[in-house]
């Protein structure tokens, strides 16, 4: 749909949901990471942080973010996600019994994806030359820079996390539980239209020959709602005659997208499978602290990195930044292309290409990218970031 031109802003409005875990550790990094893009860029950023998760359904006993947190997200210009999710006392995973036994930490994610009509995930998956891959407790280079560059779009409002469905409690104890997936027309239109956008925007095709394409990534052999999300993807299709077809059934698309990375250029699909293939393509990534997820619509959106709170790595100074810094950078582009700020977008290149540097060099690196006596701590990962965007804004 076409939007009105917007103009340049003095400030941004963003909205800042730590969450739990390390995605309060990470959403500092990134806090600290816009204060110093600020005075070099020109720009402002009015950062609204509001405290939601499981801890804080935990000590506020009914909700997961405050009363108006979803009237702030909507009225920001952007909002950035660090992570949700947090055990209670007994070790499980906290919900919200009086709201359906929902995740506590669902508002600020789901919530959003689904209130704010934010209908594509968009997650770029790319290996930085240099990554070395941590594989079987060992690093090595498998996949190479030259071989992967994709973009996954998972429709992000409805499939099986549409919230449809329930549990059905005989003598008070859980008998049947039902979770239903559901697939509409218009849903897989938008999504499946902005794939194949991004296929031309992008025009440079997948690595292997260079071809704009989009691959779908259904299983129409069995599910009634695949078979509606591959009919609409073809009629769509046939609108975009300079991009190639291509559908894989996503069981062997799970093998595919690792051992023949550079066929795909733009890959779309439905909510849960393109949330387990791009947790599952993040491995070629380096892992999930280098995997971003851009959630978007037409009207708002929101940045986070794809991985979750970790609690076994929280409050030790070990998670990997990058993704939450990487997703802070696709907030500056997606900001600065709405705007046509250029600023902003030098912001976002600046952010990509201080990440790279780093791994380039290889040091310093967080646990999960290179072995135990290399390893350094998030902060001073965050801080090398840092320097070099610096000195690309200086
Ligand atoms: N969008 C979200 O907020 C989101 C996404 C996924 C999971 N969750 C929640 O997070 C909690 C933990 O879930 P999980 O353990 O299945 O997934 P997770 O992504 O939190 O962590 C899985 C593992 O991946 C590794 N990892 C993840 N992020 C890392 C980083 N930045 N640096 C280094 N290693 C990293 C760690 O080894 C970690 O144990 C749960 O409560 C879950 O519901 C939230």
């Amino acid at each position: 749909m076409t939007r009105p031109a917007r103009s340049p802003k003095d400030v941004y409005e963003l909205v800042l949901l730590p969450g739990d875990g390390i995605g309060v550790e990470v959403a500092a990094e990134a806090r600290a990471l816009l204060a110093l893009i600020e005075p070099k860029l020109g720009v402002r950023f009015a950062i609204d942080e509001i405290p939601c998760g499981g801890k804080f359904y935990l000590e506020h006993g009914s909700r997961d973010w405050p009363e108006d947190a979803e009237a702030r997200c909507r009225a920001a210009d952007a909002i950035l996600l660090g992570a949700v999710g947090w055990n209670g006392p007994d070790g499980q995973p906290v919900n919200m019994k009086n709201q359906g036994g929902k995740m506590a930490g669902w508002s600020p994610v789901i919530g959003n994806r689904i209130k704010l009509d934010l209908y594509a995930n968009v997650r770029p998956v790319k290996v930085l030359p240099g990554m070395k891959h941590g594989l079987a407790g060992k690093f090595a280079e498998v996949w190479q820079a030259a071989d992967v560059d994709m973009v996954v779009i998972r429709e992000n409002t409805e499939g099986l996390y549409s919230g449809m469905g329930g549990v059905l409690e005989t003598g008070g104890r859980a008998s049947v539980a039902t979770d239903t997936r559901v697939i509409t027309r218009v849903a897989s239109e938008k999504v499946i239209r902005r794939a194949f956008e991004l296929s031309r925007e992008r025009g440079r095709g997948a690595p292997a020959d260079g071809k704009k394409r989009v691959t779908c990534v259904v299983k129409h052999n069995v599910l009634h709602g695949c078979k509606l999300f591959l009919d609409v993807y073809k009629e769509i299709a046939a609108q975009y005659p300079d991009v190639e077809q291509d559908v894989a059934i996503v069981d062997a698309f799970a093998m595919f997208v690792l051992t023949q990375p550079q066929k795909y250029d733009v890959v779309v699909t439905t909510n849960m499978f393109g949330d387990i293939l791009t947790d599952l393509a993040s491995v070629i990534q380096g892992g999930m602290g280098m995997a971003v997820g851009c959630n978007v619509g037409d009207d708002h959106a929101m940045f986070e990195p794809i991985h979750g709170s970790a609690p076994p790595l929280a409050g030790k100074d070990r998670a990997n930044p990058m993704a939450m810094l990487l997703a802070a950078g696709e907030c500056l582009g997606w900001l600065g292309r709405r705007h046509g700020d250029e600023r902003l977008i030098r912001g976002h290149r600046a952010v990509e290409a201080a990440v790279a540097a780093v791994i380039a060099r290889g040091a310093p690196l967080t646990a999960d990218l290179t072995t135990p006596e290399r390893a350094a701590p998030r902060s001073a990962v965050a801080a090398a970031v840092r320097d070099e965007v610096a000195a690309r804004l200086a």
